[in-house]
C-alpha cells in the first residue's frame, strides 16, 4: 500500500491556500482558482492539508464538494477518513458527492472502512443508485487490496495502474491476475475481447471495471472505441467512469463522444460534468468550443461549473505549465 507523504509548505502558504479554497477573500476568488489551490493540498497530503480540505465542505458548490472527496481519496491519507464517513453518511447531501466519499474510502483502503460501507450497501432508505454502486465498489477494493498484502509480492498492484497516477476504484485486468498464465492469458486477449467484459452485465461491476482500466491502459483508438460503447450502459456510475477514463487517456478518438455527452441534455449530470471535465484535457479546439457553449445560463450548475473548470483545465493543457494547481513554496 502506497505511504501518503507529506511536503513541509510554509505557514503562509497554508493559510494562503485556506484562504483561497474556502472563498474568505474579497473579492472571492474565481472557481478555477480554487480548484488549483485544492490541487496544490492534494500534493502536500499532510494532515493540516487534510483538515483544511474538509472545511470546504461548507461551500454551495456541489462540483467543489464532490472534488474534495475525491482529492481526499487521492491523497491517501487516513487522517481523513472520519471527514468521509460524515460524508458518506449524510443523506441529504448530493449523490455526486456521497458517490465521491464512498469512492474516497475505498482508496484510501483500510479495513475499518468496511463496516461503514456494508452499512449503505444494505441501507433501505439509500435511494441513491450511484453511492449504491460505489460502495459495493469500494468494499471490493479494500478486500481486493487485503487478500493482495496477504500474498506475496506479485504485479496485483491496484496503485500501480500503467503509468497513469490516480488511484483507481479497481485494477486493471492485468495487475489483478493472480498467476503467470493468466497474465499471459490476458495479454493474448484482443481489445474487442477485453471490451466484450467490459459490457458483459453478468459480470460483477467490479469485473467490469477492470477491464475498463485495462483498455485504458492499453491506450489505443480500438481500445477507445470499446470504450465508449459504456457510455450506452444502465448505470449513471459506469458512464461517468467512462468519461472519467477518457479524461486521463486524452485520446482526440473519444472527443465525438463525450460531446455527445456533455450535449444530452437527458443524460445524468454527474455524467456531463465528467465528459465535460475530459473534453478539458483533451483540449482540441472543438472540446474549447463546446465547452463554451455549456458553460453559461440555462445549463445545470454543476455542468456549468464543470464546463469553466474544463476550460481551466484546457487553458493549462496548451498553456505547456508544469503542473495544475496554484504555485507554492516549499520549506527545503
Ligand atoms: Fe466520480
Ligand atoms: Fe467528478
Amino acid at each position: 500500500m502506497t505511504v501518503h507523504q507529506a511536503v513541509a509548505i510554509p505557514d503562509s502558504e497554508y493559510v494562503r491556500l485556506e484562504t483561497i479554497l474556502t472563498n474568505s477573500i474579497v473579492p472571492p476568488a474565481p472557481l478555477k482558482q480554487r480548484f488549483r489551490a485544492l490541487f496544490t493540498l492534494k500534493s502536500v497530503k499532510s494532515n493540516r492539508a487534510v483538515d483544511i480540505i474538509a472545511r470546504g465542505f461548507a461551500d454551495p458548490s456541489v462540483l467543489l464538494r464532490h472534488e474534495l472527496a475525491y482529492v481526499l481519496g487521492q491523497m491517501k491519507n487516513p487522517h481523513a477518513i472520519p471527514i468521509l464517513n460524515n460524508v458518506l453518511a449524510t443523506l441529504s447531501e448530493d449523490p455526486m458527492v456521497r458517490h465521491e466519499a464512498a469512492e474516497a474510502l475505498g482508496a484510501i483502503g483500510q479495513e475499518s472502512s468496511l463496516e461503514i460501507l456494508e452499512k449503505y450497501r444494505t441501507l433501505e432508505q439509500e435511494s441513491s443508485r450511484v453511492v449504491r454502486e460505489t460502495v459495493e465498489l469500494a468494499i471490493e477494493r479494500i478486500q481486493y487490496e487485503l487478500t493482495k498484502a496477504k500474498t506475496p509480492p506479485g504485479n496485483t498492484d491496484c496503485d500501480n495502474n500503467g503509468g497513469y497516477t490516480s488511484i483507481d476504484p479497481a485494477p486493471a485486468l492485468e495487475f489483478a491476475a493472480k498467476t503467470e498464465s493468466d497474465v499471459a492469458h490476458i495479454k493474448a486477449m484482443s481489445t474487442k475481447e477485453v471490451g466484450a467484459v467490459l459490457m458483459d452485465v453478468s459480470l460483477p461491476l467490479f469485473q467490469r471495471y477492470k477491464a475498463m482500466f485495462a483498455l485504458r491502459n492499453r491506450g489505443d483508438k480500438e481500445a477507445v472505441l470499446e470504450l465508449a460503447k459504456g457510455f450506452a450502459d444502465d448505470s449513471a456510475l459506469f458512464r461517468h467512469e467512462i468519461a472519467y477514463v477518457f479524461g486521463q487517456m486524452q485520446h482526440e478518438a473519444s472527443v465525438p463522444s463525450l460531446i455527445t455527452t456533455l450535449e444530452n441534455e437527458t443524460e445524468d449530470t454527474m455524467v456531463r460534468h465528467e465528459a465535460a471535465e475530459a473534453l478539458g484535457s483533451i483540449a482540441t479546439p472543438e472540446c474549447f468550443a463546446v465547452l463554451e457553449k455549456y458553460k453559461g445560463e440555462g445549463v445545470p450548475q454543476v455542468v456549468k461549473e464543470s464546463c469553466l473548470i474544463g476550460l481551466d483545465m484546457a487553458e493549462f493543457e496548451v498553456s505547456g505549465e508544469f503542473q495544475y494547481a496554484e504555485k507554492i513554496e516549499t520549506v527545503v
